[in-house]
């Protein structure tokens, strides 16, 4: 590390404890910022687990180092605790395929059935919802759904959706969304590296099309993808998620173990398909820095939204707990 970002550590840590504030970054967000996440005792994990730990930590201020949804899901379950979000203008292709009234008429014109949502959509959409899940609770969550006899709503991912309903076998409408990183892991391409390593086990993220989740040895959310390859007996693995997973899956694996990232549709270089998300990627250490000495990156959700919302949330954190 040079002087400078040093330098900048340094002065981010004091910020961070001048403010009582605690850093939960996600697994796809920079090195550097993982980094410092774990320097400052603040966490580093999956979308599902920064959502319980920002809840149950007594720190006054939470800072989120993801996008925007993760921000407002940390706001609604600690409405007493300010949040920042690193950058405001951090999404995500779901929450944005997903707008609040679309939603609405859709539920409207299906009120026979559950509603469960994905975490990546906007507080208005948990607002609407039964249930919020994650990518490593999907599959039981609808699962236990399915076994009492209900009908599903599903938005928006329809790849994670269509995962899910292989697995339950439940019925569930689909909204029309999709992640545009994963998205791009193509089949074809995934064939050709498996082909040049046949020994490689292929870890994929469900929020991938069918084809790759077909190609996988083990599909999961970002924790689950980690722990695979820390304990799956392989020493090769293909890995088809967002590259920023690579700091901690590279910390957690034996030295032995080589990872490899999937291929996706396009050159790194033309950053349309890069297995990087372009709004976890505006999760920089001006961007922290900045955050920290300005109330606009404040997340603020209406009150009436929040006590809609954290009633679909909190469903997905009691039943977690149990399972
Ligand atoms: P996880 O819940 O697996 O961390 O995924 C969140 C996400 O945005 C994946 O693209
Ligand atoms: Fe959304 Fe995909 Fe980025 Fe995750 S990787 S935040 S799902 S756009």
């Amino acid at each position: 590390m040079n002087q400078d970002k040093k330098n900048q550590f340094n002065r981010i840590k004091r910020l961070l404890k001048q403010e009582s504030a605690v850093l939960i970054a996600h697994y796809y967000t920079s090195p550097d910022i993982q980094k410092l996440a774990e320097e400052t005792q603040g966490f580093v994990s999956d979308s599902l687990e920064m959502a319980r730990w920002g809840a149950a930590h007594d720190a006054s201020t939470l800072i989120v180092a993801g996008v925007k949804f993760m921000g407002e899901t940390a706001k609604i379950l600690s409405p007493e605790k300010r949040v920042k979000i690193i950058s405001t203008d951090a999404t995500c292709s779901l929450d944005l395929g997903c707008p609040e009234k679309e939603f609405k008429d859709f539920c409207a014109q299906n009120e026979d059935r559950t509603v469960v949502v994905y975490a990546n959509t906007s507080a208005q959409v948990k607002a609407q919802a039964d249930w919020v899940v994650t990518s490593s609770c999907a599959v039981d969550i609808v699962d236990h759904l399915h076994m009492e006899g209900q009908s599903i709503l599903w938005a928006p991912d329809k790849y994670l959706g269509q995962y899910v309903q292989s697995q339950t076998e439940a019925d569930l409408l689909l909204w029309d969304g999709a992640c545009i990183v994963h998205e791009e892991f193509k089949v074809a391409g995934l064939k050709s590296m498996k082909a040049l390593f046949p020994h490689a086990a292929v870890l994929v993220h469900p929020e991938s099309p069918g084809g790759v989740i077909a190609l996988a040895d083990r599909v999961g959310s970002t924790s689950q993808l980690i722990s695979a390859a820390e304990n799956m007996e392989q020493d090769t693995f293909i890995v088809a998620t967002d590259v920023g997973i690579f700091y901690k899956m590279q910390q957690k694996i034996p030295g032995h173990k080589r990872l490899i990232e999937a291929p996706t549709a396009g050159k790194s270089a033309t950053c349309k398909s890069c297995a990087r998300c372009p709004w976890m990627a505006m999760n920089t250490l001006d961007q922290l820095e900045y955050a920290l000495l300005h109330d606009e990156h404040d997340v603020y959700v209406e009150e009436q939204v929040c006590k809609q919302a954290i009633v679909s949330i909190d469903r997905m954190l009691h039943f977690t707990l149990k399972t």
